[in-house]
């Protein structure tokens, strides 16, 4: 059915906006509005801040479940064009649910401007046509990252979060503040709806929860960032969906509302769980606490249950049983296909080269960067635009059009030199950012592993291209010889 035929079967101001719809919270909730036999419209631009084909999949769960009740959008929620074509063709919506964000802390230290242009000028853009054609309800994901570094044992509402540790927190925190503006200024009826880490069946690859699904299921190490005493307040996703769309039939004027499960789980048992779900055990690499991450979060979810009746249903341990379950319906040939075994063994490998730290030229990833570069027609498209998006004058230097150049002579000048150390000239040119490059080993590494997989045409190579184009430096870390990664393992010496 066209967009004009499912909005004329709609009747007018009935159909629920839900932005983020091919997300993971977002799709979560489309599902559960349409079985409740809601007509629902979706936007997202669908971008690559994970593997595309994973909300792209999504979508078309939502168009099965959904049929003439589903439409969906693919754009931006800034472009007050497409979204003024959402208002007037579907009968003037007068609910919001709006999803739609750049997620993730650590990727927000990297480039904070994607966040600013999609988290508060995105929620305003939404908020402002919500008011221009009348609203009943609007809600919107908030975050208990608000909280920062906060030492409560219960994170309240009530409690002061002026204090953000990540610029995604704070993007976050700005929302609740113009929502509130809104309210005041409008009367919108608003709810921000903290959650607290939220997991599940189709969730986020980049979350901790279905990547060490993921990677012990694998056989692969997975990364632990401190000591494993950090705790987090895991909220399985049907949960969260029964309090976003509780908030979205009790509209209460302004409101905020954390939404999580009440009861946090240390990262040391978290990883335990996962191995008994699992049955595998967890290789784990200890690294340090990482900045912008909180050390411990704990919601007070008395405010959502005495106004919204929400009451989670799913302790931690039955949420990752149900993910694992999932996990194996969805990814039968993991740990079986001799690809499987082959990448894992070779994840290992990588991993103990890198682990005798010698101070060389870094030629994996120079092969993979001219991978890069020779898919760069095809691929990094969303990228592209992503980065073009933003005020390039306020970029910062790193970012400029011509560092795939500068990167290539780099190169040039590393690879021609014939030792295997970089030249001193090419080591003075990077200098200043040496510091910064450490932290980014592991996703160079991670990343590396994933187009050497697949080049040269994975996803992961224009992703990885991005961090070398970034970052030079990136190239200067101490890495294993392609030969240590693909080597065989050394053959047991005969038995005497
Ligand atoms: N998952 C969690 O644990 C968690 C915790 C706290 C808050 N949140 C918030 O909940 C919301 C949903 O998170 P999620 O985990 O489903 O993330 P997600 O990344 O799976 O979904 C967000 C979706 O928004 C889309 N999007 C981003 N910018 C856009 C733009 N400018 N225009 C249109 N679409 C755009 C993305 O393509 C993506 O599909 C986000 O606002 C996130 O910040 C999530």
């Amino acid at each position: 059915m066209s967009a004009q035929a499912a909005a004329a079967a709609c009747p007018e101001g009935r159909a629920i906006v839900v932005t983020g719809a091919a997300g993971f919270i977002g799709s979560h909730t489309c599902e559960f509005l349409l079985n409740r036999g809601e007509h629902v419209v979706g936007i997202d631009e669908v971008n690559d801040y994970y593997d595309v084909r994973v909300k792209e999949s999504n979508v078309a769960l939502l168009e099965r479940v959904g049929g003439d009740r589903f439409t969906f959008y693919r754009g931006d929620i800034c472009d007050v064009a497409l979204l003024d074509r959402v208002w007037t063709g579907h009968g003037k919506p007068r609910r919001v649910v709006h999803m739609a964000a750049r997620a993730g802390v650590r990727p927000s230290i990297e480039d904070p401007f994607v966040y600013v242009h999609s988290n508060v000028e995105g929620t305003t853009r939404l908020m402002d046509v919500a008011c221009k054609y009348g609203n009943d309800s609007f809600v919107f994901a908030s975050s208990s990252s608000v909280y920062g570094g906060s030492k409560e044992t219960l994170f309240s509402e009530k409690d002061s979060v002026d204090f953000p540790v990540s610029p995604y927190a704070a993007t976050k925190k700005a929302c609740e503040l113009l929502a509130y503006t809104y309210h005041h200024l409008y009367k919108l009826n608003i709810a921000a709806l903290r959650f607290f880490t939220v997991f599940g069946p189709r969730g986020r690859p980049d979350m901790a929860p279905l990547k060490f699904v993921d990677k012990i299921s694998r056989g692969a190490p997975i990364q632990q960032f401190g000591d494993g005493s950090s705790s987090r307040d895991y909220t399985y996703v049907d949960d969260v969906v029964q309090g976003i769309v509780l908030s979205l039939d009790t509209p209460l004027g302004y409101q905020v509302y954390n939404l999580g499960n009440g009861s946090p789980t240390k990262l040391g048992d978290f990883i335990a769980l996962v191995e008994e779900a699992t049955g595998r055990k967890a290789e784990i690499e200890i690294l340090p606490e990482q900045p912008g991450d909180v050390p411990r979060t704990c919601a007070d979810i008395s405010k959502a249950r005495e106004l919204l009746g929400y009451d989670p249903k799913t302790p931690f341990p039955e949420g990752i049983r149900k993910l694992v379950a999932w996990y194996n319906e969805t990814h039968p040939e993991v740990g079986q296909t001799p690809e499987c075994v082959e990448r894992a063994a070779m994840e290992r490998r990588l991993r103990e080269s890198a682990a005798r730290k010698a101070f060389a030229v870094d030629e994996e990833l120079l092969l993979t960067f001219r991978a890069a570069q020779a898919s760069r027609p095809t691929f990094g498209r969303d990228r592209a635009s992503t980065i073009g998006r933003s005020d390039p004058s306020k970029m910062r230097p790193r970012m400029n059009s011509s560092s795939f150049d500068d990167l290539t002579k780099l190169g040039v000048a590393l690879t021609t030199d014939d030792v295997p150390s970089p030249s001193e000239a090419a080591k003075a040119d990077v200098a200043p950012t040496l510091e910064n490059a450490a932290k980014l080993d592991l996703s160079v590494a991670d990343a590396f592993v994933d187009a050497v997989r697949h080049a040269p045409t994975h996803r992961g190579i224009p992703y990885l291209a991005t961090i070398c184009s970034s970052r030079p430096t990136a190239l200067l870390k101490p890495r294993p010889k392609v030969s240590d990664i693909f080597a065989p393992p050394p053959e047991a010496s005969p038995q005497p």
